[in-house]
């Protein structure tokens, strides 16, 4: 009896599939949102483009992130894109437990008009974003947004890449 090539492959190693999904470079950002005076943000590599007309953005949250319930509840985000010299906030905002109160000093940030969500000031570029559409993806949600506003705070720094599971410069 010949399989069906088209039939799901449960039998597919996790590890395997991290190894190969982690062959693709990728740049990376931290996305935030604010709650009652309270700043929310998560390091992400799984944003991308997705349409010009209208101007749509997705990111994929993880279900278990703090950052997913509240993000799904505001509506409203911005994303600031990674230059190799903030590797630091990368990690720091990656790290679950972190403390909430304070968790944006050390690094200057500032409003974005469109969003009052923090943009920092040493991102490459940053986009302020309104939830135009959440999609299941599995263990994550697939967060698409409405660009409402974009910035090139630090244009000509070099971006932060993640690759095989580590961070490169170019
Ligand atoms: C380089 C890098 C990229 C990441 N990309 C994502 C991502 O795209 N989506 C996601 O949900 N988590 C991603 N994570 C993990 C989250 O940043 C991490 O789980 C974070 O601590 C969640 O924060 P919270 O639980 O405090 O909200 C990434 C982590 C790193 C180091």
């Amino acid at each position: 009896m010949t399989s069906d090539p088209l039939s799901a492959r449960p039998d597919i190693d996790p590890a395997l599939f991290r190894e190969v999904a982690g062959r693709f470079a990728t740049g990376v950002a931290i996305v935030t949102t604010v709650v009652d005076g309270e700043d929310h943000a998560m390091t992400v590599n799984a944003f991308t483009s997705v349409s010009l007309e209208p101007l749509l953005v997705l990111f994929c949250a993880e279900k278990v992130a703090r950052f997913h319930d509240v993000v799904l509840d505001t509506g409203r985000w911005a994303v600031s894109i990674l230059p190799d010299d903030m590797r630091d906030a990368s990690e720091w905002f990656a790290t679950r437990g972190r403390a909430l109160d304070g968790q944006l000093q050390g690094w200057p940030h500032t409003r974005g008009p469109a969003t009052g969500a923090a943009t920092f000031t040493g991102a490459i570029a940053t986009l302020e974003c309104r939830t135009h559409a959440v999609h299941d993806g599995g263990d994550h949600s697939i967060v698409v947004g409405e660009v409402l506003a974009l910035e090139t705070p630090a244009p000509h720094a070099a971006p932060l890449i993640y690759y095989k599971g580590e961070y490169r410069s170019l």
